[in-house]
């Protein structure tokens, strides 16, 4: 079974070479269907589905109001901005609605917590140098988001099926590298970068299609590594290296850590940090030095520098304790009342977990299937209701027929879900696979619900 084979991969090294190598043939080369505005639309209830259980729907309290103008970085955008009825956009009206929730910009919330506990620490080592930005609007062009960055053309995280497209040239950013070319070109030499990205993908309790990082850049001159004798390059390397450690140990206290070479378009050589917390490594950051050419192209001709971005949520799980990724963007204030500013690392006490509901479905996939596709459209109908998409099963017939069973979790974080409310909603499921992504079940309806 090739179970969770993704999830290892392409979503935690969206741009490292493995996940090239292991996805790209199977996603990238995916034929145009889920391009389609109007095949991914279909799950925000625009499908004919009985009148009475659209509206029980759309009455429940998850289901949160989207909002129509949202003004980030100073820029007031409006929904049809984002949301498009064009076969080129694939923004859900879901992923709009977190366009303007900014956690990352409040205090009292476990990744502003985290964000300001990582300043602290670039402003106590580094007398203020760093410029912040935080507020920079996540609606990028294609160029800033990979081209600049030099991610290639052929790369898996262009593909429609990995990335938000609000039209060709314009999408959501997936990392906060989109900025780095922009903020190098208007001459800043220190800056750390936080902002919300933006990535397709599947779902369980670490995943979720919005999630936070934070991006640090900083440029040295020939002076800076001319007296130490060594070249540019391992000049950086090293104090990459010493600064990345200072901030893990700042943030998690004395800890065992390794660095991993690996790989990034922007930079070479690249590494990542891990550390060993409660028994586990953790990936804690990608980095490197980066490419001469990205300086180049922003004016730095006798520059070297070094870049990191790490991802806020990750780091904030493990922190403050939080179990399901779902939980930072609850306005349940069981939630929300456990956090207060400057206060890093309280562990977060859980309030009773309400009993899952499990919901089993099997269907003949056809060959621009994804499962990226899968939750997109599970997500559209359940919302924040979805717990987990999880393959359990994967079998091929003779004639080369793929059927492939999923295990959707539902379970909510505030309420006792009925059992008769989860089968309406599968029912919309199984309407919308059928619907956008031409699946069906392998059998009858009865058995599906087990
Ligand atoms: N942009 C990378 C990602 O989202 C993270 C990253 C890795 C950022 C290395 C960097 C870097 O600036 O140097 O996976």
């Amino acid at each position: 079974m090739l179970i969770r084979f993704r999830g290892a991969t392409a979503r935690h090294h969206h741009f490292m070479a493995v996940a090239i190598s292991l996805v790209q043939s199977t996603l990238f080369s995916k034929p145009s269907i889920f391009l389609h505005r109007n095949a991914l639309n279909g799950y925000s209830f625009s499908i004919p589905f009985s009148s009475s259980s659209a509206q029980k729907i759309q009455s429940h309290k998850w289901r949160q109001p989207v909002v129509s103008v949202l003004e980030l970085g100073g820029v007031k955008i409006g929904k049809d901005d984002v949301v498009r009825d064009d076969p080129t956009n694939n923004v859900p009206d879901a992923i709009f609605s977190k366009l303007g929730r900014q956690l990352h910009r409040r205090d009292q919330h476990p990744i502003g917590i985290l964000k300001n506990a990582i300043y602290d620490y670039f402003d106590a080592n580094y007398s203020n140098k760093f410029d912040k930005f935080d507020d920079l609007c996540p609606i990028v062009s294609t160029k800033e988001n990979f081209d600049d960055v030099l991610v290639p053309p052929d790369h898996i995280s262009r593909s429609y099926n990995d990335t938000y497209y609000i039209d060709p040239q314009t999408v959501l950013r997936c990392h906060t590298s989109a900025h780095q070319a922009e903020l190098l070109r208007r001459g800043h030499t220190h800056f750390l970068v936080t902002g919300d990205v933006y990535r397709r993908d599947s779902i369980d309790s670490t995943h979720y299609p919005v999630f936070h990082q934070m991006e640090g850049v900083r440029v040295f001159f020939p002076g800076d590594w001319e007296a130490s004798g060594m070249d540019g390059t391992s000049y950086a390397a090293e104090d990459l290296k010493k600064c990345l450690e200072g901030l893990a140990r700042h943030l998690f206290g004395d800890v065992e850590m390794r660095w991993i070479d690996t790989y990034f378009p922007f930079t070479n050589p690249s590494f990542e940090l891990e550390i060993y917390f409660q028994e586990k490594w953790l990936e804690v950051l990608g980095c490197g030095v980066t490419e001469q050419e990205i300086l180049k192209k922003s004016g730095k001709t006798d520059n070297v520098a070094w870049a990191f971005g790490l991802g806020l949520e990750r780091l904030a799980m493990v922190l403050f304790g939080i179990p399901d990724i779902r939980l930072f963007w609850s306005t349940d204030e069981r939630f929300t009342s456990q956090f207060s500013k400057g206060e890093l690392g309280v562990k977060f006490k859980p309030y009773s977990k309400y009993p899952p509901c499990y919901k089993d479905m099997s269907f003949w996939i056809n060959e621009s299937f994804t499962e990226n596709n899968l939750c997109e459209v599970v997500r559209g109908v359940a919302g924040d209701l979805v717990e987990e998409v999880q393959l359990i099963d994967d079998f091929t017939n003779k004639k080369g027929m793929t059927s492939q069973c999923y295990r959707i979790t539902y379970r909510s974080m505030e309420r006792s879900l009925t059992d008769e409310e989860i089968n309406e909603l599968q029912v919309i499921v199984l309407e919308c696979l059928n619907r956008n992504l031409k699946i069906g079940p392998t059998f009858p309806k009865e058995n599906l619900f087990s």
